[in-house]
């Protein structure tokens, strides 16, 4: 096997916190044993367009603890095409490019499996706040979004409180709960609405806002998340019908920014490192996963047509808590 003398990074898709801290074990433990890295510049488009440049060790100095991605990220559809990823590979031959790793969701993973399918060996690692990649219990970004989470619903059950009202709160996650479900228990919500259950608003919302009432409540958060939306006629509905003061809030991209927390540094540094020691080693077609406090690695098409369930059981345990 010829030794692996030049590697690639990219970002791709959605940002998350935690993805500098992945490019930094990336570039160092590359350089450290005598690979050439070079940055690629917002996702596939970079690759495509060799917008890349060479990196070295204090190129990634500082990054840390910094949110966002300093290779910048991008949605790129020309590379959901075969003419995109002839492009692609063409940049890579030219810039001898021997293997890539790929920091970002699903769809980056469906373009990683048809770089390696294509000649060009890629490992990719989860990085995204959704924590939706069933191959993995976690994904990089999703602690820090959570207590961001937190900490915005925090600020809101203060003025919630004062007023004896209920907020409504839209969190991220596209159309998975997991986001909503962790932080919607974290934050002691009434009710926590997501895609992967039921909803039934006279049961889940009216019936516990009234039972709760009764024995003092007089304050409520209801977090939803953003694939069931509607929290503005959510939160009308629910005024008109319990005559308590209601406000609506979408908290948006704030839960995608921000200073990563512990979580994501440790496991982001550990997963950028294991995602080297495999490209190194020539293997490619591999995603670098945290199972059971682990970090290991696993097919691509395994991890892509791997499903995540949702744990009702938590489910229904929140709502027992917050009776
Ligand atoms: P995420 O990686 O966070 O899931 P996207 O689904 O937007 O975000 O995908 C990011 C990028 O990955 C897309 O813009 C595209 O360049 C690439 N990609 C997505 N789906 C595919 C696919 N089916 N085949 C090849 N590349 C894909
Ligand atoms: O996948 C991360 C995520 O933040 C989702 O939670 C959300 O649905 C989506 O990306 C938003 O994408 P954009 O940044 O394109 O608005």
């Amino acid at each position: 096997m010829a030794k692996v003398a030049t590697i690639g990074i990219l970002t791709s898709g959605g940002d998350a916190p935690g993805m500098n801290a992945a490019i930094r074990a990336v570039v160092r433990t590359a350089i450290n044993r005598g690979i050439r890295v070079m940055g690629i510049r917002r996702g596939y488009n970079g690759l495509i367009n060799g917008d890349m440049f060479e990196m070295n060790l204090r190129s990634v100095s500082d990054i840390i603890h910094r949110g966002g991605t300093v290779l910048y990220t991008a949605r790129c559809p020309e590379f959901k095409t075969q003419e995109g990823i002839d492009k692609a590979v063409k940049v890579c031959r030219e810039y001898e490019i021997d293997g890539l790793v790929v920091i970002g969701g699903d769809g980056s993973f469906r373009g990683a499996r048809d770089l390696s399918l294509n000649g060009i060996p890629c490992v990719a690692m989860p990085g995204t706040i959704d924590n939706d990649i069933g191959a993995s219990d976690y994904t990089i970004g999703f602690d820090t979004a959570l207590n961001t989470v937190m900490e915005m619903v925090d600020r809101l059950r203060d003025t919630c409180q004062s007023h004896d009202r209920c907020s409504v709160v839209e969190v991220m996650g596209r159309h998975a709960g997991y986001l909503a479900l962790h932080a919607g228990i974290a934050v002691g919500a009434t009710a926590i609405i997501v895609n992967e259950v039921p909803f039934d608003i006279e049961r889940d919302i009216f019936d516990v806002m009234k039972r709760t009432a009764l024995t003092g409540k007089k304050h409520y958060i209801i977090v939803v998340s953003e694939g069931v939306g509607g929290v503005a006629e959510l939160a009308k509905k629910i005024e008109e019908r319990t005559g308590v003061e209601t406000r609506a809030t979408v908290l948006g991209h704030v839960q995608r920014g921000g200073t990563p927390t512990v979580r994501d540094r440790y496991l982001a540094s550990l997963s950028g490192y294991h995602c080297v020691e495999l490209l190194e080693k020539g293997i490619g077609n591999r995603v670098v996963v945290v199972k059971d406090d682990k970090i290991v690695d696993i097919d691509i098409y395994e991890a892509l047509n791997t499903k995540k369930p949702y744990p009702l059981d938590i489910h229904m345990l929140a709502k027992e808590i917050s009776i």
